[in-house]
């Protein structure tokens, strides 16, 4: 963190100092784990469901905690507030506002925020100190705790905001406020909360509002409502996408054999040929997309799509590919499903399972996207309708009613029965696969983060060991 004295500290919060000299300097970093807290740190302390920070404030100032970050005094030097949680986000934002040499990429969409967020660090780190959340962590605690760890030397900051409600993207675009802003797409992801796409689009464009003359909206050229961002921006405009407008774009996109993507980047800087590590096609618009971010921030093409090559997944479990010593590929893309991954992922699938003599049996084990509101039941039967189409050897729905009406698509749009089954839990399905997959298969696992599908993709990496 950017050093401040525990008055600037106070000043910034708005807070009362309890015990503790204004001199004082932190250092930082602020942490909300007493055992993780260091000399010359700030400890925040939250009430939480089963355990309250503020009776381990004690402790945190034995580790070398300068002072406590509080709702209540604690016994120990602190500086008091009525909410921590704002307390931290204005924190924040004082120290980004001191970072003067850093430049603030935020990023939103309805899926691939957290596979772009790490793409786009792997190409501004590079050519500078990039600061980035770990995985997904983008909620109003997790999102300032990141910006906190900004330093002096720090050149890019680069932030995924998720939005569950109107608001929540302009009130973190408040702590950090973007320079860069990028909307990935608007799909179905939460239609639930919202009611409808239009209403996701409204809140995800409050990013682009955030910024200012001299910065740069990116926007998704092939998404009909990202575009549409572009009239509620004072920021410049830059496009990415394979629509033939588009400042930053793909052409000639191939899956290889394994099904990972390659293509001709070209930016108004020139062209140049990317083969990516990452697997899905989906990941051709999350390059394109972090392609458009370093192009606006001086990385030439070249530098760009050697990058590109270079950077793999930094978070588990999105389509995360291990082969076993049997032959058998796992993918485990459990993290999370909405209508346009499970797409993506399917097609995925199916490249790697190859075409021919050769072609792989391929399996798609599916659970339920949660939070699609009413569209819910269609959207289920819809994908299962695709698997039988993209000729996945057989899908495995695994749950309750959702999981019914996908397998239930499949064998409408199929030979009644071959191509799909349904079973009722993850164990279920386990032993299903374990009973029926043969050496050279390739078996993807995807469900909504909470169905815990991952335990499914898990149990069969234990069953043979990685090659
Ligand atoms: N551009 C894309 N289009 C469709 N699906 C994608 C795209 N990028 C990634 N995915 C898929 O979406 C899922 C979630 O990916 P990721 O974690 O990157 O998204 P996210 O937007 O951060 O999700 P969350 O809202 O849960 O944080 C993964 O299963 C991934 O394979
Ligand atoms: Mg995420």
């Amino acid at each position: 963190m950017i050093a401040l004295t525990l008055a600037e500290v106070a000043a910034a919060v708005g807070g009362t100092l309890d015990g503790a000299d204004p001199d004082t300097v932190v250092t930082g970093p602020v942490e909300v784990d007493s055992r993780k807290v260091s000399p010359g740190g700030l400890f925040a302390a939250f009430v939480g469901e089963n355990v309250d920070g503020h009776d381990y404030a004690a402790t945190a100032v034995e580790a070398g905690a300068v002072a406590v970050l509080a709702s209540r005094p604690v016994g120990v030097p602190a500086v008091l507030v009525d909410s921590v949680v704002e307390a931290l986000g204005r924190l924040a934002r004082t120290v980004v506002a001191r970072a003067e040499g850093t430049a603030v990429v935020a990023l939103t969409g309805s899926a691939g925020k957290t596979s772009t967020k790490d793409l786009i660090a792997q190409l501004l780190r590079r050519h500078g100190e990039t600061v980035f959340p770990p995985g997904s962590l983008n909620n109003e605690i997790g999102h300032p705790m990141t910006a906190l760890r900004v330093e002096e030397s720090t050149r890019h900051l680069v932030m995924e905001m998720g939005a569950r409600h109107k608001g929540d993207i302009e009130y973190l675009t408040s702590i950090t406020p973007p320079r860069i802003g990028l909307v990935l797409n608007v799909g179905t992801a939460h239609v639930g909360e919202f009611g409808s796409q239009e209403a996701i689009a409204e809140a995800k464009g409050e990013l682009v509002e955030a910024l200012p003359a001299d910065g740069a909206a990116i926007l998704n050229a092939d998404d009909r409502l990202v575009r549409a961002m572009a009239s509620r921006t004072k920021a410049k405009v830059v496009l990415f996408g394979e629509s033939p407008d588009a400042h930053v774009r793909a052409t000639d996109v191939r899956l290889d054999a394994t099904g990972r993507p390659s293509f001709t980047l070209t930016t108004p800087a020139g062209s140049a040929p990317v083969q990516l590590r990452l697997y899905g096609e989906h990941h051709v618009s999350n390059a394109l997309a972090a392609a458009a971010v370093a192009t606006e921030l001086g990385m030439t093409v070249d530098d760009t799509a050697a990058a590109l090559g270079e950077a793999g997944a930094l978070s588990r479990w999105r389509m995360e590919v291990v082969d076993r010593a049997d032959g058998v590929t796992v993918v485990n893309d459990a993290y999370n499903a909405n209508p346009d991954s499970m797409r993506a992922a399917l097609r995925a699938l199916v490249s790697m399972g190859g075409r021919g003599p050769e072609r792989r049996r391929t399996w798609a084990v599916l659970g339920e996207m949660r939070e699609l509101g009413e569209d819910s039941l269609a959207e289920h039967d819809a994908i299962g309708r695709l698997a039988v189409r993209l000729d996945v050897t057989k899908l495995v729905a695994v749950g309750g009613r959702e999981a019914a009406c996908m397998e239930l698509g499949a064998r409408n749009e199929g030979s009644w029965g071959e191509e799909s089954v349904l079973v009722s839990d993850a164990d279920a399905a386990v032993e299903l696969l374990r009973s029926q997959l043969r050496p050279g298969d390739v078996v993807l696992v995807k469900a909504s983060r909470s169905v815990g599908l991952e335990k499914v993709a898990e149990a069969l990496l234990a069953d043979g060991a990685a090659r």
